[in-house]
């Protein structure tokens, strides 16, 4: 018999006394041990609710249970998860947690203190919701190094892309939708703005490359800028505009960056759709692999957390190593990173074509019918620096979004 305790009853906490509670057999079977929910935390009072005999108000009566050998951290936040977690975890109980601020900031540190004390800090749930990411870099992707992550990491800015897209919504009406059907919350700023993403991208670039990635330091740009004649030009390239988190490896540099981009339709992330989140990930020798699924949402971010909890139950005093050192990992400034973009421009191509060939060398001109009065360009790859700089000498630009993949 293993106990553990539920920190947290909201979406995901009463998803996970869900999943075990319907699946405690199978989960039984697959973990060699029977996992007992032995108390539920919450500030809160549930009458009636299954988990009324289990309910707790106090954290210390969970701390000092010995019995007690897997905490599970699901009230997101950084405090007091924080000092939760970290108590937990000097006391010689396994933590699983599904809470990427947390993870984002204080990772490193907490997974020394579960190697320490032969016990586990695991995260899957912090990243893509249900899809498998964490466990398969940490455990699978080893025979060689990863040189490139990219993915859809925010199911919510998704969904809004992908009805501007398809439903020809503009950014407004898609945000109310996301929110109505309970995508979005009601301040959606964390997920538009791209700072979810974020969090998400340094706990993945962290783990690929062993080395702390300091999510304040990666560039982040959100979607709440792009618009539907953006959506269009980008049709007519080929491709669809996603918020894409990345973290590459280029020579000795490493670049990573929050932003949206015009995916070409030959690339995998192209065909993510909806809330659906996808990681695109690049070895040496392995190639391209990509995991796909549920980035969000109550049952699916809770079977990832139960599978840590299945994960700690076979592990129990046996710390699983994790390749994340305190080290941080020096990112190179965007200015040096290459790629294509594509940039719109008022007036006609007639007007500004020599100066644009001479400033940016070889271009595509594109003009769609809906956006009259104006016409975009799509360079090669050049650098973001000397983007920046020439795009200044173009009169006037209406905005630029970057390329991924040949378009
Ligand atoms: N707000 C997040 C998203 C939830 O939309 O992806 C999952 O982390």
């Amino acid at each position: 018999m293993v106990n553990i305790a539920v920190l947290g009853y909201g979406t995901v906490g009463s998803g996970v006394v869900e999943v075990i509670d319907r699946n405690g057999g199978s989960i039984n079977m697959k973990s060699g041990r029977d996992i007992r929910i032995k108390y539920v935390l919450d500030l809160r009072d549930f009458p009636g609710d299954r988990v009324e005999p289990i309910l707790v108000h106090d954290f210390d009566v969970i701390l000092n249970d010995p019995e007690v050998k897997i905490v599970v951290e699901v009230m997101g936040g950084v405090e007091p998860a924080y000092t939760f977690v970290k108590k937990s975890l000097l006391a010689g109980k396994s933590v699983c947690t599904s809470n990427k601020e947390l993870v984002a900031k204080h990772g490193p540190e907490l997974i020394a203190i579960a190697r320490e004390h032969n016990i586990n800090f695991l995260f899957e749930a912090s990243v893509g919701g249900g899809i498998p990411v964490i466990r398969p870099i940490n455990s699978s992707l080893t025979a060689d190094p990863i040189v490139e992550i990219r993915g859809i990491l925010n199911g919510t800015t998704n969904y809004i892309l992908t009805q501007m897209d398809v439903a020809g919504w503009d950014f407004d009406k898609a945000l109310a939708t996301a929110q109505s059907v309970g995508y979005a919350e009601r301040n959606p700023e964390a997920d538009i703005e791209g700072y979810d993403a974020t969090r998400k991208i340094a706990i993945l670039a962290s783990l690929a490359f062993g080395r702390n990635v300091d999510y304040e330091k990666i560039y982040t740009e959100g979607i709440s800028k792009i618009t539907v004649t953006d959506m269009l030009y980008a049709k007519k390239l080929g491709g669809a505009i996603k918020l894409l988190g990345s973290c590459t490896k280029q020579g000795d540099s490493y670049y990573a960056m929050v932003a949206p981009f015009i995916v070409g339709s030959d690339h995998p992330l192209y065909a993510v759709s909806g809330v659906y989140n996808a990681i695109f990930i690049r070895g040496d020798a392995i190639g391209n692999v990509m995991f796909y699924g549920s980035g969000a949402g109550k049952l699916p971010t809770a079977c990832a957390v139960v599978s840590d909890i299945v994960d700690a139950a076979k592990h129990l005093d046996k710390h699983i190593y994790t390749f994340w050192s305190p080290e941080e990992l020096t990112l190179a400034g965007t200015g040096g990173a290459v790629r294509s973009f594509f940039a719109r421009v008022s007036g006609s191509p007639a007007d500004c074509e020599a100066e644009i060939k001479e400033t940016f060398g070889s271009v595509r001109f594109i003009q769609i019918d809906e956006a009259p009065g104006e016409f975009g360009f799509v360079t090669d790859p050049v650098t973001e620096q000397s983007f920046d700089e020439n795009i200044k000498k173009i009169p006037g630009v209406l905005g630029r979004i970057r390329l991924e993949s040949s378009i």
